[in-house]
């Protein structure tokens, strides 16, 4: 094995765990009437959004899948299909929690349980995601793509990132703030 190419993406998992963590633990709390920080669900849709979907899964879509199908995986019914599939699934989570706390911020009652819920479905599903993608496809990545497409996959990987300049920074101070 020569240049890795999935040792970056492992890493962005870890800070995505972190969150994930924050998350489950509020909403426990939350469910037992001693958390009322509504900015922390913004917050944390807000680094779904921007850390884990727009750069991590960017990084995964546009370049580690998209190699993967140029070298023989199938687009449809296969890993890769499988993790679009749940990067979907992901999005409306965060749409559905996203919606409940704009409510619960104006006003309106009834909307804990359903904050619970997608924030829920969010940590279960991207935990499982996450350990789909570090125990079965990276290594497998590591396994099938030649390494005539490994330098330019990571030239993709610092093109997602030149777009987004201090991204990864703010995010981890982010959620080293709500560690506290
Ligand atoms: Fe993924
Ligand atoms: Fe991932």
């Amino acid at each position: 094995m020569g240049i890795d190419v999935t040792g970056v993406l492992k890493e962005e998992h870890q800070l995505i765990l972190r969150m994930i963590a924050l998350v489950d633990a509020n909403v426990g709390l939350m469910e037992r009437g001693q958390f009322r920080n509504w900015q922390f669900y913004l917050d944390a849709v807000d680094f779904i959004r921007n850390y884990a979907d727009r750069f991590h899964h960017a990084k995964e879509e546009d370049v580690l899948f998209v190699e993967l199908v140029r070298n023989g995986m199938p687009e449809k019914n296969s890993p890769v299909e499988a993790m679009h599939i749940e990067h979907e699934q992901g999005r409306a989570f965060v749409r559905g929690m996203e919606e409940a706390v704009e409510k619960v911020m104006a006003g309106e009652t009834g909307q804990i349980q359903l904050i619970a819920k997608n924030a829920r479905g969010y940590v279960e599903l991207l935990r499982g995601h996450i350990d789909k993608e570090d125990t079965i496809l990276y290594p497998l990545a590591e396994r099938v793509l030649p390494e005539n497409v490994r330098s330019g996959m990571l030239t993709g990987y610092s093109a997602a990132e030149k777009q987004m300049p201090g991204l990864e920074e703010k995010y981890r101070r982010l959620v080293e703030k709500y560690e506290k």
